[in-house]
């Protein structure tokens, strides 16, 4: 397993230079929560990891084949339930671990609600249980755990947590304290837009 080397990024949206020469190894096997004030270019970056966007120089080595990931907004597909979302997203899923990831979600009674219908957290939690399900070696995490009410929060958090012990994530948050749950959690604090 490799770390996935950002080198010397930079990306600009018309006159606005958002990345700047960002450089960075994120570790292989552990989590990176990256943070910033809002603005800063943490979902550019995400997204150019991604393979979303393209910088306008510089280069992102050792993305594996295997990506998942939860965007900042749910993107779910509207109109149709919780399984075949993930069904759609994922392919074919071993059925009890979809159960599991859904009990510790506690969508395991939404399972065939029309995801349409859903709350914001709820959504938010499929959005999550997807990205869970499909395989991958890399998780991209766009904060995952915005608008999750708190006592749900630790729940999901630590539901992340276990599902992606020795893989390679990178989670972009406003809350460190979301680190404590994670095993190996290193920090990097991107600078603000002057
Ligand atoms: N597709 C786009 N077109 C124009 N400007 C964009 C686009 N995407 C992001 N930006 C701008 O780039 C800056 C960084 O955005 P973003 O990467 O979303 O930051 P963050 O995730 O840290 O809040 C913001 O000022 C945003 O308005
Ligand atoms: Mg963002």
């Amino acid at each position: 397993m490799n770390p996935v080397v950002c080198t010397d990024l930079y990306k600009k949206y018309g006159e606005k230079k958002v990345l700047r020469g960002f450089s960075h190894v994120f570790k292989a096997g552990s989590v990176t929560a990256v943070t910033g004030p809002s603005g800063c270019g943490k979902t550019t970056l995400v997204s150019i990891i991604a393979g979303l966007v393209k910088p306008d120089s510089g280069k992102v080595e050792n993305v594996p084949e295997r990506v998942s990931a939860v965007f900042q907004e749910d993107r779910l597909i509207e109109g149709h339930d919780v399984r075949s979302n993930i069904r759609f997203a994922c392919g074919a899923v071993d059925r009890e671990r979809e159960m599991q990831i859904l009990s510790a979600l506690e969508l395991e009674n939404e399972y065939r609600t029309d995801v349409s219908s859903l709350s914001g957290g709820m959504r938010r939690r499929v959005a999550i249980a997807r990205a869970l399900l499909a395989p991958y070696d890399l998780l991209l995490l766009d904060e995952p755990f915005k608008g999750l009410d708190e006592t749900l929060k630790a729940k999901v958090v630590s539901a992340v947590a276990a599902c992606a012990k020795g893989k390679t994530v990178i989670m972009i948050t406003h809350d460190i304290s979301e680190c404590g749950c994670f095993e190996n959690c290193d920090i990097l604090e991107m600078e603000p837009i002057l």
